[in-house]
């Protein structure tokens, strides 16, 4: 008498053929190789992706236009342009006016300006500096750079963050002239 593959149940009911329901090992194995292609596609493409956006970082331009010398106040240091370009803008009292980097000389924190204390403070060691930039305690090997900083021809500050001066302990003015302007 023929077998029949489906086998009655119990109650007489059909059971599931088995061997219909449960994959076959060569199933196993095709769909296997189908993840893995699809892997090695999946890949390619992340690749590729990366390819056509690389990791860039995206700097401000180092020129930027500031205000008017008047509008700086003798004897302050100016921050407005801290937190943007890493730059302090300090009008002397005789009005003349010069331009720090924000760049911890120790190991390139941002110090912050304590107008009460009359110096820049680095968070991270402890470097402080006076108001023209000189490093005077904390492990900072030298005073805050300066930047070049000119009057274009409608009288607005610019600012060139290419042009840095790098002091050496002593009189600023005197090592770069070009780092002061004098208006
Ligand atoms: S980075 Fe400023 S004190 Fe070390």
């Amino acid at each position: 008498m023929a077998v029949d593959r489906a086998s009655k149940g119990a109650h007489g009911g059909e059971l599931p053929d088995l061997a219909a329901t449960i994959w076959s090992r060569r199933d196993i194995f095709s769909l296997a190789g189908w993840a893995g292609f699809a892997g090695v596609i999946g890949a390619s493409l992340l690749a590729f992706t990366r390819f056509m956006f690389p990791r860039v970082l995206f700097e401000p331009p180092a020129v930027f236009l500031a205000d008017r010398p008047d509008n700086f106040v003798p004897g302050v240091v100016d921050e407005r342009w801290k937190k943007s370009q890493r730059v302090w803008i300090v009008r002397k009292e005789d009005g003349n006016l010069y331009a720090l980097l924000a760049i911890c000389t120790h190991l390139g924190c941002t110090p912050n300006w304590f107008a009460a204390e009359n110096k820049f403070k680095c968070p991270c060691h402890g470097s402080g500096f006076k108001r023209d930039g000189t490093n005077f305690e904390g492990p900072a090997p030298r005073p805050l750079d300066r930047i070049k900083i000119t009057l274009t021809p409608e009288g607005i500050l610019q600012v060139d963050k290419s042009a840095i001066f790098r002091m050496a302990p002593g009189n600023p003015e005197a090592q770069y002239p070009q780092s002061i302007l004098k208006v």
